[in-house]
């Protein structure tokens, strides 16, 4: 199979694929290495969530899974499309930052339907693809918030057609990039059940989040995208039911928990 131009020389990519997930940790590379995004910041005031403790104990949970990995790297999907990924990937991502301090990325890995560079109100070029075809440094690509320690990376506009993005190699590669600088690396995926499957790429990352959307998505269709997502080799840490309807009182019931 040829090469394309762009892909990672073959021994960094055999080093990649054999190096195991939960080696010991390289973490303080991450904190030492000063970040200089030359992108315009976004900002988090459109963040419907940011803030509730509900997530952040998620986003701990999260962070607790992950210790002693090499890397720590989440892909948020869901069964079907609007169920709420990028609103709980942005908002777990938030809570990171501020409650955990951790240096946290978000990346746009929604192929049909990018939603990032609105939700922080930035343009949508450059993106991860630059990353991922042209092979610049990150920082090229990479946008601060005003939240300190909160970076994302919107999807960008791709020449070489979408779906080549989903490949598994390319996003190793830009994973073994980002873990240089983050601690925490979250990518906000599109639908299993939509036009690009993201369990091709489920593997490449420490975990996978299933968003639901309560009272919309039959029980047996999550079963069916989490079977989809294992079967690839996927390490599925939870469910994540978001917009949960509230039969009693929203404040009794948050005494109650
Ligand atoms: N818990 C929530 N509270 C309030 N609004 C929400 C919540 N979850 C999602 N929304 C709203 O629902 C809409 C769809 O959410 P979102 O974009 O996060 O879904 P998605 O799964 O990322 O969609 P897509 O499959 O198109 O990427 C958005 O307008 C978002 O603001
Ligand atoms: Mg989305």
């Amino acid at each position: 199979m040829a090469r394309a131009k762009s892909d990672p020389p073959l021994e960094k990519v055999d080093a990649i694929l054999s190096s195991p997930k939960n080696t010991p940790a390289r973490q303080t590379a991450a904190e030492s290495q000063p970040l200089e995004p030359r992108l315009q910041p976004g900002t988090t005031e459109h963040l419907p969530l940011a803030g509730q403790g509900e997530l952040a104990s998620i986003a701990g949970s999260v962070l607790r899974a992950s210790v002693g990995s090499e890397r720590r790297t989440l892909l948020v999907t869901s069964a079907n499309a609007g169920e709420g990924k990028t609103t709980i990937a942005s908002n777990i991502a938030y809570s990171l930052a501020q409650q955990a301090g951790a240096r946290t990325v978000i990346v746009d890995a929604n192929l049909h339907a990018p939603r990032l560079h609105d939700l922080f109100a930035v343009a949508r070029n450059p993106g991860v693809e630059s990353l991922l075809f042209n092979n610049l440094d990150p920082e090229s690509s990479l946008h601060a918030t005003d939240l300190k320690n909160l970076y994302f990376m919107t999807l960008g506009e791709s020449e070489h057609g979408f779906l080549s993005m989903f490949n598994p190699l390319r996003v190793h590669h830009v994973l073994e990039q980002l873990s240089r600088l983050f601690h925490i690396m979250i990518f906000d995926g599109p639908p299993v059940f939509g036009p690009s499957d993201p369990a091709v790429i489920a593997n490449c990352f420490n975990h996978v989040l299933l968003v639901v959307e309560c009272e919309r998505t039959r029980w047996e269709v999550v079963q069916s995208a989490k079977e989809r997502l294992r079967e690839a080799g996927g390490s599925v840490a939870g469910v994540i039911l978001n917009r949960r309807r509230h039969y009693i009182p929203k404040r009794i019931y948050e005494r109650m928990r």
